[in-house]
């Protein structure tokens, strides 16, 4: 198990108007992957030869959210949909990106429907369903999506939407259950226990297995987990962006809620993938990203260089570092990096043989909290919708 850590307040410099609606506009939001591709049915080794495989020592562990168990860390959907740029990745690469994660013991695939919208639940769909059983598949409803033609509306958790959603991720996902259902952000016209009661009444029929809330108000986590107990919250945490340190991760201890952070490598920040010289390509996310624009990314690189030094320290690539880091803090904090790469998936995955000591999680956190951060999180269409509040239920 790994050492805990002292929550600590953000250091974060939050720089407030950087709404790119052209961008916004042009549709890269929506997952850069448009339109649903000819899917190749995965081509799976021999089953008896991957259950070998399996039971030889693997590195990583599980670990707990609520009452759902999963692998130490999971695999997030969106840059095999093409949302770092290179466009949707063709199907039999995905394939073979996810056996080798079940081979390699990582077990927990993050997605949603609105990755493409539609086309990254397909992919996972696809890609395991040879060892579906043994696998934990992570999905979000939350938008009113044409089930279609994935054109995308606004935020919407009406029940009857949320019901549309979880059929049409169903079929995608080639699956009849789905292991933990998240609502992708809080819809403030939903009384979030109109959300409980629906998704309580999809557990009942067996469509569903466990549920959370990603980037949701405090209060609507305390209602929410009320209705039915949620297994996790699924925010953005990283070394640049810790908000969730000071109330979010204290309320999940309290409930017993397990917290899994999205965008763990600060869109690939801290996994080295970016620097000065860096041009992102077409589609490329990190081309509107406030902390990644020229004039932050000068000042931010001081961060990198500093996971690098502890890299050399502990004999780790800045990717582990910054995984272990997160992990290090709760047993029960599960990252979801993102990667269409398997040597990228399995360099990751030695971030759960990593531990920090203490003494060196105090030290760690006083020399980063030295270190400021240039730019905000995200830009501010996405900041309005993070930490909002459900409608009263009356
Ligand atoms: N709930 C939400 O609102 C929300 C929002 C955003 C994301 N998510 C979920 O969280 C997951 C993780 O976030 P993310 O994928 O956007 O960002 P991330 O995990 O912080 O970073 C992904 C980027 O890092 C690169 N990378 C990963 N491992 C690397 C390594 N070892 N060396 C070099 N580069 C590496 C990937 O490129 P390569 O492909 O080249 O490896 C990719 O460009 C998503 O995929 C998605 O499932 C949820």
């Amino acid at each position: 198990m790994k050492n805990q850590k002292e929550p600590q307040k953000s250091t974060e410099q939050e720089k407030k108007g950087n709404n790119r609606r052209d961008f916004l506009k042009s549709g890269v939001l929506a997952g850069a992957g448009l339109a649903v591709g000819t899917i190749a049915f995965a081509s799976c080794k021999d089953e008896k030869e991957i259950q070998e495989k399996r039971k030889q020592p693997q590195n990583s562990s599980k670990r707990k959210l609520g009452t759902l168990e999963v692998s130490a860390l999971g695999l997030g959907g969106l840059p095999v949909n093409g949302f770092y740029g290179g466009g949707i990745r063709e199907q039999k690469h995905v394939n073979k990106l996810y056996q080798g994660a079940y081979e390699n013991g990582l077990t927990f695939f993050d997605t949603a429907e609105v990755y493409g919208p539609l086309t990254n639940e397909n992919q996972v769909g696809a890609a395991v369903k040879p060892f579906r059983k043994d696998v934990v598949i992570a999905t979000k409803f939350g938008f009113n999506v044409d089930q279609v033609t994935g054109e995308r509306k606004g935020i919407d958790s009406r029940p009857e939407t949320i019901r549309s959603a979880v059929e049409g991720s169903l079929k995608r996902l080639r699956t009849d259950y789905i292991d933990l259902l998240y609502q992708h952000r809080v819809d403030p016209n939903v009384p979030i226990e109109d959300v409980a009661g629906t998704v309580k009444d999809l557990i009942q029929e067996g469509k569903v297995l466990n549920w959370g809330l990603s980037e949701p108000g405090l209060n609507t986590i305390r209602r929410a987990h009320a209705v039915h107990p949620l297994s996790a919250i699924q925010n953005e945490y990283s070394l640049w962006t810790r908000d969730s340190e000071a109330e979010v991760l204290p309320l999940c201890e309290e409930l017993g809620i397990g917290f899994v952070p999205w965008c763990p490598l600060g869109y690939g920040f801290f996994a080295g993938a970016i620097n000065e010289n860096t041009r992102f390509s077409q589609g490329d996310f990190r081309t509107i990203l406030p902390r990644t624009t020229p004039e932050n990314l000068k000042q931010n690189l001081q961060l990198l260089y500093f996971v690098k030094e502890w890299g050399l320290r502990k004999n780790a690539t800045p990717a582990q570092i910054s995984l272990a880091w997160l992990q290090a803090h709760k047993p029960w904090i599960v990252p979801i990096p993102g990667t269409s790469k398997l040597v990228h998936l399995k360099e990751n995955l030695r971030a759960n043989n990593i531990n920090f000591t203490p003494e060196e999680l105090n030290e760690f956190h006083t020399e980063l909290s030295k270190i400021q951060v240039a730019g905000a999180k995200n830009i501010q269409p996405i900041v309005d919708d993070m930490g909002v509040e459900s409608a009263p239920k009356k």
